[in-house]
């Protein structure tokens, strides 16, 4: 694992943006695996700013969305679909039939599972970028008993309801169940870029890059990867020895 510390959020998020202006540069029909939360807008923000200075472009690039919570359509506004089009996909020219996020109101929950590692499996992965949830989660792999290779349906922890449920208007019922990605999607990105901003992650940080690998802290697993970045600032990295 290669940790870069950083300033601050403003820092982080624009060196994630470097390198995932390197990747697309390089390869401009890059497949990438992307992610929502709070952590990645200001990566966005700043990719959209080299898409409008004419330093970046999305014309070849596919994307491939981590989750999707179950029951809430593409245009609700706490839905990832909608997120991904409004923080990123809306601002550049990326082709929004090369973008993929979990179908939440799918009829058939294990036929769209399937489809989607099976999609996974077709694009390949060249960078996966990555939040971390305050227990540990990567996409919504929440702590548990074993690892869950496959896009599955999950039951969301307790703590992430209530943490993700800031995010929707009061009185609003924040879904219990989502669509995820499994930890062997992940892992099979070529490389993999975590971002991590904040005291709150300081202890779950250190616990991931310097404790046991194990699905109760499912970030965990990140060690065994041969091309993980953790970009942190200040906050989130002081409980590591670096
Ligand atoms: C959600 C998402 C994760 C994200 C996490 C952290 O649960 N499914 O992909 O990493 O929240 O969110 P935030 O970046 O807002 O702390």
């Amino acid at each position: 694992m290669r940790i870069i510390k950083c300033k601050d959020y403003d820092d982080m998020s624009r060196k994630a943006a470097n390198l995932l202006s390197a990747q697309v540069t390089v390869k401009s029909d890059s497949v990438l695996g992307l992610a929502t939360g709070t952590t990645p807008i200001g990566c966005y923000q700043e990719l959209i700013r080299r898409y409008q200075d004419g330093d970046l472009d999305f014309a070849a690039v596919k994307s491939i969305n981590l989750d999707e919570y179950r029951g809430l359509t593409g245009d609700h506004v706490q839905s990832y679909r909608y997120f991904m089009n409004n923080q990123l996909f809306n601002h550049v020219n990326i082709d929004k039939a090369n973008t993929f996020v979990p179908d939440g109101m799918c009829k058939d929950a294990e036929a769209e599972c399937r489809e989607y590692d099976q999609r996974i499996q077709e694009l390949g992965i060249d960078m996966q970028l990555l939040g971390l949830g305050h227990n540990g989660h990567i996409g919504f792999n929440e702590p548990d008993k074993v690892f869950e290779k496959e896009t599955h349906c999950v039951d969301l922890a307790a703590s992430t309801i209530e943490a993700n449920s800031r995010l929707f208007a009061e009185g609003e019922e924040v879904p219990k169940q989502a669509y995820t990605m499994g930890i062997g999607g992940i892992m099979q990105a070529k490389k993999i870029l975590v971002l991590v901003s904040g005291e709150a992650k300081a202890d779950i940080l250190k616990a991931v890059c310097t404790g046991p690998i194990t699905p109760e802290v499912p970030a965990s697993i990140l060690q065994l990867h041969n091309d993980v970045t953790i970009i942190a600032d200040e906050a989130a990295a002081s409980k590591l020895n670096l």
